[in-house]
């Protein structure tokens, strides 16, 4: 508990450090408003509205995500007695939309065999493990061992898969006696099993990460697993190990085809630095997983290599909810708002990181491949209060769009379509008056869509954080571009083309945004159907 009980200290030094900040900043920047010097708390400026954060300690990968009886589940990897990575619990939250989560007791600890490492629940409907009592549902959690002790002393067997489960809907969790259900091989990375019912082929499948591929296990009873096949030699980005798989069959939208997607989360190596995660689509056949050949002639163009999720850089070890009932149907997807090369220093003290807003996943056949579509979902509208509409505005300068008088932008949902693109490019960029800006946007010239982060605040904190422009290739061939954007004070989603091209970052600003203009590349053109609501959380 040490660095907690530290609290209030840490709190009266940050909010004596942003006062510094802003001192630095009146003085190096001649268009300051001196009205500026306002203190902030940590909480105040860096808590998200709409994200999912813990109440204190450290987080990353979302686990065990499941729905049951009128609630979402959301179990994370968390350390609560330091703000950077320790020895792992599973926190848990719960919300009836997704949106406003209730952190509750935290729902395993680590034990003699280790730390609890990612993993994943399922409602096991049938009782096929036989930990059902009296008709009941049970639900079984599996995640990995990690033991300390083993990685000291140099060995390579120290990671085990073991099974929990819960006859409270999710609130306790009683370990199995059987555990390890799925002893080390002698693999260095062997972790983060994600469990799946196949409908198909009437059994419960878990896909593993071992090393640089991912392992198939079957089963019929959730304690006893079969090794069927592995998958990834060769294929796909291979910069770093190879984590938190996940792996299901999806309607392909608008057709009766049905396609499995398989989801390797890779540290580091991802298109734009460091953590993120790549996806590959083709057929399973109950034991070994087949890219489709388009799919593989894509990874194999010039172009690709690998496909992403998202292309920003906050975006990591995300996986599916599971027991989604049939009437719902939905596909629903939340990653961990951070990345391993800066996670751990990130400007906040008492708690540290967020999850990214839930969304919503769709698989398209697009020209001659298939690509997964991300959108936020629908619930987030739901929040939806103050309005700023405009069918059109005409950009041919730096155009001030709105600012926090009329739109508080710290909670915003932003729409807008560009018809007719042609060869035009636009940056937007959100500004304070301390000179912070985040600017994002598309560029014609090298077709890339960009977040820009390098003067978005505090950055000094690693190297690696504002290192560079993130950049994300343009895929659509639609003239019209359209985007939506989820703002929260410390993040950015960017929802591009229907979801076909996704960004998220994270920022630090000095005093929160309260500007959003837009300056056209090279040519004058019309920025249309404009939509901004602020997300209300009160
Ligand atoms: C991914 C990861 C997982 C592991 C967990 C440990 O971010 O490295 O592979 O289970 O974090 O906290």
């Amino acid at each position: 508990m040490k660095t907690l009980r530290k609290t209030s200290l840490v709190s009266m030094l940050i909010v004596l450090s942003f006062l510094i900040g802003c001192k630095d900043k009146v003085q190096n920047n001649q268009d300051v408003d001196e009205s500026v010097n306002v203190s902030y708390t940590e909480e105040d400026l860096y808590r998200p509205n709409l994200h999912f954060t813990p109440k204190e300690g450290w987080m990353n990968d979302p686990n065990g995500m499941f729905y049951y009886n009128g609630y979402y589940h959301l179990y994370f990897q968390h350390y609560p007695d330091g703000n950077v990575w320790g020895p792992m619990h599973w926190g848990h939250a719960v919300s009836t939309d997704m949106v406003t989560w209730k952190e509750m007791p935290i729902a395993i600890f680590p034990d003699e065999k280790g730390y609890i490492f990612s993993g994943s629940a399922v409602v096991d409907v049938n009782n096929t493990s036989g930990f059902g009592k009296g008709g009941g549902q049970p639900i079984i959690a599996m995640f990995t061992y990690h033991d300390m002790d083993g990685e000291k002393a140099g060995k390579t067997n120290y990671q085990s898969q073991a099974i929990a489960y819960s006859l409270d809907e999710g609130q306790t969790f009683t370990k199995y006696s059987g555990n390890p259900v799925i002893k080390n091989p002698d693999i260095k990375d062997f972790r983060d099993p994600k469990i799946v019912w196949d409908s198909i082929h009437e059994k419960w499948l878990m896909v593993l990460a071992a090393g640089q591929k991912i392992m198939f296990y079957s089963s019929s009873n959730l304690k006893d697993w079969k090794l069927e096949s592995d998958f990834g030699d060769g294929i796909g980005a291979h910069g770093g190990v190879w984590e938190c798989p996940d792996f299901f069959p999806m309607v392909v939208q608008g057709t009766d085809e049905v396609k499995w997607v398989l989801l390797v989360s890779i540290n580091p190596g991802g298109p734009n630095s460091g953590s993120a995660t790549q996806y590959f689509v083709g057929d399973f056949n109950g034991k070994q997983f087949n890219i489709d050949s388009s799919f593989e002639k894509d990874l194999n163009s010039s172009e690709h290599k690998s496909i992403w999720i998202d292309y920003g850089r906050d975006n990591y070890a995300g996986v599916t909810w599971a027991n989604i009932p049939d009437t719902d149907g939905r596909k629903l997807f939340m990653g961990w708002m951070s990345n391993w090369h800066y996670g751990q220093e990130v400007p906040t003290e008492t708690w540290r990181s967020a999850m990214t807003v839930a969304r919503e996943v769709e698989l398209q056949k697009m020209d001659a491949s298939y690509r997964l579509l991300f959108k936020p979902v629908k619930e987030l509208t739901n929040y939806r209060s103050t309005k700023f509409k405009k069918e059109s505005i005409a950009i041919n300068g730096d155009t001030k769009i709105i600012d926090s008088k009329a739109i508080d932008l710290s909670s915003t949902e932003i729409n807008f379509k560009i018809s007719d693109l042609k060869d035009n490019g636009f940056t937007f960029k959100l500004t304070n008056k301390q000179g912070d800006t985040l600017a994002f946007g598309y560029n014609n010239e090298d077709k890339n869509f960009f977040v820009d982060r390098r003067k978005s605040g505090k950055t000094a904190f690693s190297e690696k954080f504002a290192s560079h422009v993130s950049k994300a290739k343009r895929t659509s061939l639609n003239p019209d571009l359209s985007a939506t954007i989820i703002l929260d004070k410390t993040s950015i989603e960017l929802f591009f083309d229907n979801g076909e091209t996704v960004m998220t970052e994270i920022f630090f600003p000095n005093s929160p945004f309260d500007k959003l203009s837009i300056e056209p590349k090279n040519q004058e053109f019309v920025l249309g159907n404009i939509e901004i609501h602020k997300l209300n959380f009160n």
